[in-house]
């Protein structure tokens, strides 16, 4: 018997208010047809001047709970992949824990920007297979349009607010060692950093330089050409890992970060195109938020059912970037 992280539930929340293309369009010099044909973006949603990322997170993560079927009372970690933190201190998974009552365990974030939820749910997994805790609540949450500069085109389109959540709880099940993709959950994650690449996407501010939260600043062609290349890799390594081709696999739910991406992925790993799981023109980029996003989409939409294999994957600043894969 292997001890194992299995997702048992999954939500999302986003924020009322549709900011459109045609919208920005009156504020920056852009166009509908300019950000949906180098992007796929339609529209993305803008929290409220009263909600705080840890708000997005509460929603997201009750939304999960639900579908699980567990209380505050049986979870005993929560981690927060996020940029946007309510606060410098304390963590954003300290209010969470606090907002949704959960009294056990730990609660921390992750910062790992738009890769942020692939490195929370490596770090989840990887504390319920050890077997110091029972059920994570791990969650990605953001509030980008807090940190965007409006009157820079190139940036203020791309990004939008928003929360999703998963529930992992280890259990011990049979994995055959030969062939470990065929058991539920978390098979294998690969998570990567080269920080050399910081310059590519980064805020110009921050607690101990500028006493500020900065703005993004992105150099996107230079990105948009590392992409492709390092999401195709870590996907390979994980499916060696898993013993499966990356073509297997039932869904593959990406980083939002540009359509144009996605399908470089898809072509470069001979994927179906009807296997990917794309809420890029609803929602933008939604950073650490996009993958359980997407995901709960899929899985209320019932396009997703459990026991499927789902490839995951995410690119951000650092850079970091990774993949993961599971059995819903
Ligand atoms: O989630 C984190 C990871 N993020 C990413 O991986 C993002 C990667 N990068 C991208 O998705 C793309 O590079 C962008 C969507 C950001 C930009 O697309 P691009 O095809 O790389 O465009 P570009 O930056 O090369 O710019 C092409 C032209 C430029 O004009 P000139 O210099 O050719 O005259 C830009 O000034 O498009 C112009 N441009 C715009 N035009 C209208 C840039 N932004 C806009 C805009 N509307 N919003």
């Amino acid at each position: 018997m292997t001890l194992r992280a299995i997702v048992t539930g999954s939500g999302g929340y986003l924020p009322e208010r549709i900011l459109t293309n045609e919208e920005l369009s009156r504020t920056v010099d852009t166009s509908d047809e300019w950000i949906r044909a180098r992007t796929g973006i339609g529209e993305r949603r803008i929290a409220a001047a009263d909600e705080v990322t840890s708000d997005l997170a509460v929603n997201a993560a009750r939304d999960a709970m639900a579908e699980a079927g567990v209380g505050p009372g049986d979870v005993d970690l929560v981690i927060v992949a996020t940029t946007t933190p309510d606060r410098t201190f304390p963590a954003t998974a300290a209010i969470v824990q606090a907002k949704l009552g959960v009294e056990n365990g730990a609660a921390f974030d992750v910062q790992a920007v738009c890769c942020g939820f692939v490195f929370a749910l490596a770090t989840a997994a990887n504390f319920l297979a050890a077997g110091s805790h029972k059920r994570a609540l791990v969650i990605g949450a953001e509030t980008f349009s807090r940190i965007v500069d409006w009157t820079d085109r190139a940036t203020c389109v791309l990004f939008g607010d928003g929360a999703g959540a998963m529930v992992l709880e280890a259990q011990d099940i049979d994995v055959d060692p030969d062939a470990p993709a065929a058991a539920r959950g978390l098979i294998a994650t690969e998570i990567r950093t080269d920080g050399r690449l910081a310059d590519l996407l980064y805020v110009d501010g921050g607690v101990s330089s500028t006493g500020t939260a900065g703005q993004v600043r992105m150099q996107g062609n230079r990105l948009f050409r590392q992409a492709v290349d390092r999401i195709a890799n870590a996907m390979v390594t994980v499916a060696e890992r898993a013993r499966i081709a990356p073509a297997d696999v039932d869904w593959f739910v990406p980083h939002q970060a540009n359509e144009r991406i996605l399908n470089g992925v898809v072509d470069r790993l001979a994927l179906r195109r009807d296997c990917v799981v794309s809420t890029i023109a609803g929602h933008g980029n939604t950073s650490a938020a996009s993958i359980p996003l997407a995901y709960t989409t899929a899985r209320r939409d019932g396009r997703i059912k459990t026991g499927d294999l789902i490839m995951i994957e995410g690119l951000g600043g650092g850079l970091t970037w990774g993949a993961g894969l599971f059995r819903a």
